[in-house]
């Protein structure tokens, strides 16, 4: 069985989550959803990030233990997948002490090797990308993302050869076409590492930062949050799983934000380990808020997920957050985005074609959805239309192009819709003589939503189960293929509910 693992950045604790968080973690879910309908092996991680300045600094602020600041937002991440029906397989801590046994132990590895060795440094740090920057990337003295300017910092590190690696990275990267996605975030990187890049510090002294994991061989010093926080990507696998199983099939989902540490420190670690990298790295570009800027809490532009799934509906978040915003691109989502999906896509395309479908079946045929084969050329066709869906959008799932491959689906459920106008079952009814064609459509609409039913669960699971009990195929088994004129799908006791309320309200 084929193989997919699937991460999402572990998360900074030092606040609740936000839209940002909730759209990497929607779209891993999705993937691990689908690729699982498929019949693939899949195993889809999260966690989060604790160790850092940001998060002591968030702490101190709060005036609250560490400790005590990281498990209460660490709940409320856990708490918000839930809600949002993210469903990971692992949440990894980098608290949790099999994860620091681990670092160490490759900290260890990585020293014995000649890797590591320690140097004075001098250099600005920046604390909100928990990283030392270059004068280079400042604009007006601090980094653009962040709010305060970087801190010039002199102290006693230890370093990582990152030098040493950027050879093989820029031949890894031009090797490998498809690790970085989309591509032009590779160019990116490429030119970084035509110039020198350095070394890496990886540690902070225990007397400045105490909270982190402490080196094996000299407790005075702490690790580095990013050296730690890459690694939880394999920490996880030598517990439960096995290394060997899923580490060839990573798939990471990262922000455009943190590509640089998840190449050229990523790779470089990777390679001194003498591990192949992951497989894919799929970034994402950002969410902007409703008046196209970055979403950020200190604009307060933005979009809370947990606010927006009470009014909105978890589903409807889930599908807006995919669809309007195609991975890899900068997009605005705001509540008048996702009413606009809510009411075009959702209230309207698949909505009320399942109502309509259910009320016709039950006024004209008595709730029994009629066993047939299409008999017209227009039936057929649409019966066909449906059976390459499943692996166009599987296709499109493998380079995280949800967007696009729901966009197909859609198309499809639109021209369902032109479809209920132009064989006008209403007009059917009124003659006996059309009596095999109304029962055509009717079967050809009933087949198409559960097709779409089926295309649609693993964006929204709770609203196709519902669909499903109102279409009377709740007990069939979730099968991903469907095949034009298969006939296990035809299948005469097929009754559709008495009643279904609405699945989505419009909002206008
Ligand atoms: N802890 C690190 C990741 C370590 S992974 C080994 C981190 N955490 S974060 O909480 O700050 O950000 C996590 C993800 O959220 C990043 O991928 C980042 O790009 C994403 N987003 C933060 N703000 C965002 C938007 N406005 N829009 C989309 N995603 C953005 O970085």
């Amino acid at each position: 069985m084929s193989k997919y693992f699937v991460t999402t950045p572990i998360y900074y604790v030092n606040d609740r989550p936000h839209m940002g968080h909730a759209y990497a973690s929607i779209h891993a879910d999705v993937v691990a959803r689908m690729f699982r309908m498929a019949g693939r092996d899949v195993f889809f991680l999260t966690g989060a990030d604790e160790h850092g300045e940001k998060i002591a600094k968030a702490a101190a602020a709060a005036g609250e233990s560490i400790q005590g600041f990281v498990d209460r937002n660490v709940a409320h991440f856990k708490d918000a997948w839930r809600r949002l029906d993210v469903l990971p397989d692992h949440f990894i801590r980098t608290s949790d002490i099999q994860h620091k046994a681990y670092v160490a132990e490759v900290l260890q590895r990585l020293y014995e090797q000649g890797e590591i060795y320690s140097a004075e440094y001098e250099g600005l740090y920046s604390i909100g990308q928990e990283r030392f920057v270059t004068e280079k990337e400042l604009v007006d003295g601090k980094l653009p993302e962040d709010k305060d300017p970087p801190l010039l910092r002199k102290e006693t590190n230890y370093f990582f050869r990152m030098e040493k690696h950027r050879q093989w990275m820029a031949e890894y990267i031009e090797r490998n076409a498809k690790l970085i996605n989309p591509p032009g975030f590779a160019n990116e990187i490429l030119q970084l590492l035509a110039e020198p890049i350095g070394d890496l510090s990886i540690s902070r002294p225990a007397s400045r930062l105490s909270w982190g994991i402490p080196f094996p061989w000299d407790e005075t010093h702490v690790v580095y949050v990013w050296f730690d926080a890459l690694l939880s990507y394999m920490s996880p696998l030598t517990r439960e799983r096995s290394f060997a199983h899923w580490w060839p099939a990573a798939n990471h989902l990262i922000g455009k934000d943190i590509l640089r540490t998840h190449t050229l420190f990523w790779l470089s670690i990777c390679h001194a380990l003498g591990v192949p990298p992951y497989a894919r790295l799929h970034v994402s570009g950002h969410l902007l808020g409703f008046d196209g800027r970055k979403m950020s809490k200190s604009l307060n532009n933005g979009v809370d997920p947990l606010a927006a799934a009470d009014k909105y509906g978890v589903d409807t978040l889930r599908y807006a957050l995919i669809k309007e915003v195609r991975f890899g691109n900068d997009g605005i989502i705001s509540e008048q985005t996702i009413e606009q999906r809510l009411n075009n896509d959702l209230a309207s395309d698949i909505g009320n074609l399942a109502s309509r479908t259910i009320a016709m079946i039950h006024r004209y045929r008595a709730g029994i959805v009629p066993a047939v084969e299409p008999i017209t050329q227009r039936g057929r066709e649409l019966q066909a239309m449906a059976a390459p869906l499943f692996d166009r959008l599987l296709e499109c799932a493998a380079e995280m192009r949800l967007a696009q491959g729901y966009e197909y689906v859609l198309e499809y459920a639109r021209e369902l819709n032109r479809y209920v106008n132009e064989s006008a079952p209403w007009e059917l009814a009124k003659s006996e003589g059309n009596c095999a064609r109304l029962d055509e459509a009717l079967y050809t609409l009933h087949n198409g939503l559960r097709a779409l039913s089926v295309l649609l669960t693993p964006v929204m699971p709770a609203k196709m189960t519902e669909m499903r009990a109102g279409l009377g195929i709740a007990r069939e088994p979730l099968a991903w293929k469907m095949h034009p004129g298969d006939n296990d799908a035809i299948n005469d006791s097929i009754r559709v509910a008495s009643q279904m309320a609405p699945l989505f309200k419009r909002l206008s």
